[in-house]
């Protein structure tokens, strides 16, 4: 298996005589794959990934060609969220490893020349945080229950983004607010106090050399201070700020930006490390607030990752992105699978594709996987073709499905519960991916335990099955990512091809992006030679339907 050599690590703190040219801001342009530590590999055996499971793999990812990793939580957590309910933010679980652990996938990475992101969860913590244990403990009106948020009535009707109401009482007769899980307690982020904290978290982590954050809820720290309540519009649930002028009180108020100012100062007393916020929040104009110059690096963009699979609704968002991070200096992010959605092989396999965002069960209709596949494999390619950063989910190289039918009693998202059964959630995009067919666990680990239960399909899937094949998915991510870098795809612009019907074209430097989104093989322009295509062309050397071409004109 060929590698690339790794480039010198390039982590520490800033050193530069002021006269130095400006750092070489890696995130830029960077491919940035997420690792979700339960289902990465578990070196361990007990059917949990783990860190060093992590480290052991990092070769593959250089192989692979990507810059940089973002790992979703390792800390201590009672798991009731997946991790997202944090215990300790300055530790890591017993399950997943220690904090030598980390550290050395941390300098591993390093060596080998990736990047390292790690998530931060500031909105809530895990009710078993020493801070919520101590707030049921001092009771009503004591400082303990100022950081979080108390009132001796529910204020309002909010909702829990998994279901039912966002208020629990405890036994003392006063109510707390939970955006998500009952055991995910929503932090007060007027309380000083608060704000303190999480400043030095941020510096325990960067001083261990992560290299960035990835920053959960970003758009939810800051609640309007009446905690007015909220009619939900239909079509966009609790968890979704609608695309109009009305901001949800609980939802991307303007005083979280004065947080990322904080937290951006600290973070540029170092070299180089980034913010990425996950906000849920439209439009793009307003997602954009989240990047400017003096805010964070990158926000993930949503609005791609569910836009309708036709060459109008693809252009529309991508020039919409484009333009709104161009008006705030910032860089476009691009994204089409992550652990809480359906897998985009099986999202573009739905009638109508990306017809549903995630929660796809047995009983619901099912997505054509080959259909899928191929839809995915074409928007991958445009995605890598395109300016600006784009993120990666671990699996999706494998061309992996989402898991649609697991068994209702291997369930463990939040969602299934707080929803009575009815939004099966996100397990089906979480499963413990393959590294041999052939082995107990598909290579996930030693032993043949998977805490979500691999489906059969996953041997044909598997890395090992993959790699060194023509065709295969693995090998089309790894020559498209081979050819972006070669080509500076990352940091070009955008320059649209006049075309008829269902097509996307554009150029970017040197290299011609067409995906043919219609039923009708397309013609490539005269001379064009073909440097990657996401299935073969047909006979006559045309694109044919769901299929994205590279070429040099
Ligand atoms: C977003 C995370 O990606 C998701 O997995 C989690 O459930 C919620 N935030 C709550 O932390």
């Amino acid at each position: 298996m060929p590698s690339s050599a790794p480039p010198p690590p390039r982590t520490g703190l800033k050193a530069v005589p002021s006269s130095a040219p400006p750092p070489p801001q890696w995130w830029r342009d960077a491919v940035i794959y997420q690792i979700y530590p339960r289902s990465f590999a578990d070196a361990d055996g007990d059917g949990m990934g783990d860190l060093p499971g992590i480290t052991s793999h990092l070769g593959d990812l250089v192989d692979l060609g990507v810059d940089a990793v973002w790992l979703s939580p390792f800390y201590p957590s009672p798991q009731n969220d997946a991790g997202y309910d944090v215990a300790d933010y300055r530790d890591v679980d017993p399950r997943f490893g220690s904090l030598a652990d980390a550290d050395k996938m941390i300098n591993e990475a390093h060596a080998l020349g990736l990047k390292v992101i790690i998530d931060l969860v500031p909105n809530h913590t895990s009710s078993e945080h020493p801070w919520f244990q101590a707030a049921l403990a001092a009771g009503p009106g004591s400082s303990e229950r100022d950081r979080y948020i108390f009132r001796d009535e529910p204020p309002n009707g909010w909702r829990s983004t998994f279901g039912g109401s966002a208020w629990t009482q405890v036994d003392d007769g006063q109510w707390y607010l939970h955006l998500f899980d009952v055991t995910q307690p929503d932090l007060d982020w007027d309380n000083p106090e608060v704000r303190a904290e999480f400043v030095a978290v941020l510096r325990f982590w960067l001083d261990r050399g992560v290299d960035g954050f990835r920053v959960d809820v970003a758009h939810g720290l800051v609640k309007d201070r009446d905690l007015a309540d909220w009619e939900y519009p239909e079509s966009s649930g609790p968890w979704i700020v609608p695309p109009d002028d009305r901001r949800p009180p609980m939802w991307d108020q303007d005083g979280v930006h004065e947080i990322y100012r904080e937290w951006r100062q600290v973070l540029d007393e170092y070299d180089d490390r980034i913010l990425v916020a996950e906000a849920w929040v439209q439009p793009l104009e307003r997602l954009a607030h989240y990047v400017r110059p003096d805010e964070m690096h990158q926000a993930f963009n949503f609005e791609y990752l569910f836009a309708g699979w036709t060459a109008a609704d693809q252009r529309a968002v991508i020039e919409k992105s484009l333009a709104a991070n161009d008006a705030v200096g910032a860089v476009t992010t691009w994204v089409l699978s992550n652990h809480d959605v359906s897998r985009h092989s099986s999202r573009l396999g739905l009638t109508p594709p990306n017809g549903r965002r995630s929660g796809i069960g047995p009983s619901d209709p099912q997505p054509d996987s080959a259909v899928g596949l191929r839809r995915a494999r074409a928007a991958t390619l445009q995605m890598l073709a395109l300016p600006g950063s784009a993120y990666l989910y671990q699996g999706e190289e494998l061309g992996l499905p989402e898991h649609t039918t697991i068994p209702d009693e291997f369930r463990q998202d939040p969602a299934w519960f707080r929803s009575n059964h009815a939004d099966y959630g996100r397990d089906g995009c979480r499963v413990p991916i393959p590294w041999e067919a052939d082995s107990p666990s598909y290579g996930f680990g030693p032993s043949d335990k998977s805490w979500l239960p691999q489906p059969p399909v996953w041997a044909e899937y598997a890395l090992d099955r993959q790699r060194d094949v023509p065709g295969s998915t693995y090998e089309m991510y790894r020559s498209a990512l081979r050819l972006r870098k070669e080509h500076g795809l990352g940091v070009r612009t955008l320059d649209w091809q006049p075309v008829e019907g269902d097509v996307l074209a554009f150029r970017t430097g040197d290299v011609l992006v067409l995906t043919n989104l219609g039923a009708e093989p397309v013609e490539l322009p005269v001379g064009a030679t073909v440097l990657l295509s996401s299935e073969p062309l047909d006979g006559g050397g045309r694109v044919p339907t769901d299929v994205t071409v590279w070429a040099q004109v």
